[in-house]
């Protein structure tokens, strides 16, 4: 039974080792673009006992919007329900404290790469609708990124 609470700091290396357990999805510098994003955005985990299986980093743009800069379920715990969880966790959080509109940026189907064909159908199914393709995205050399938004509160 897992359940969300904010993440501590003492959560940042269970959070990176996740990351570093799903290389299909994040490159080898994310561990290190995670804990430089940490310590200026609102970060969240879900936890199971006392092990963490998800986490989801939260940059709060204005009082109005957010942005989901990383999430990621352990590669064992992913397709069930965690991440759903911890999204709308999350998002309810955010829409209390008055967000209007979560961003979140993943790569367009413009890369043909599989595994994010599954990341994609995830944040659709969670109400993230498609705006815009960026590509190139200098963020992200070589790989086009879709912007989604879902509208809450
Ligand atoms: C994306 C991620 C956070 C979702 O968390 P999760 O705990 O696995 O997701 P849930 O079990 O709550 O939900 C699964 C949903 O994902 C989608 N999904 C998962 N696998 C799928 C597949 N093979 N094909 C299509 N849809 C799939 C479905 O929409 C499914 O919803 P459903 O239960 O209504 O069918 C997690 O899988 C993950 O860490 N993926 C790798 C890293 C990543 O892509 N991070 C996001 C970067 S933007």
């Amino acid at each position: 039974m897992t359940t969300v609470r904010t993440a501590i700091d003492a959560d940042l290396e269970a959070c990176a080792e996740i990351v570093r357990g799903l290389p299909e999805y994040f490159a080898p510098d994310v561990p290190e673009k995670l804990a430089a994003d940490w310590p200026g955005c609102r970060n969240w985990v879900s936890v199971d006992g006392d092990e963490v299986v998800g986490l989801a980093v939260v940059e709060v743009r204005s009082p109005l919007v957010a942005d989901i800069l990383w999430a990621a379920v352990r590669k064992d715990r992913r397709d069930g329900g965690i991440g759903t969880g911890l999204v709308e966790s999350v998002v309810a959080a955010l829409a209390d404290e008055g967000t209007r509109v979560v961003e979140l940026k993943t790569l367009d189907e413009r890369a043909d790469y599989k595994p994010y064909e599954a990341t994609r159908a995830f944040w659709r199914a969670r109400g993230f609708i498609k705006i815009d393709t960026i590509d190139p995205y200098p963020p992200w050399p070589g790989s086009p990124c879709a912007i989604h938004v879902r509208p809450i509160g």
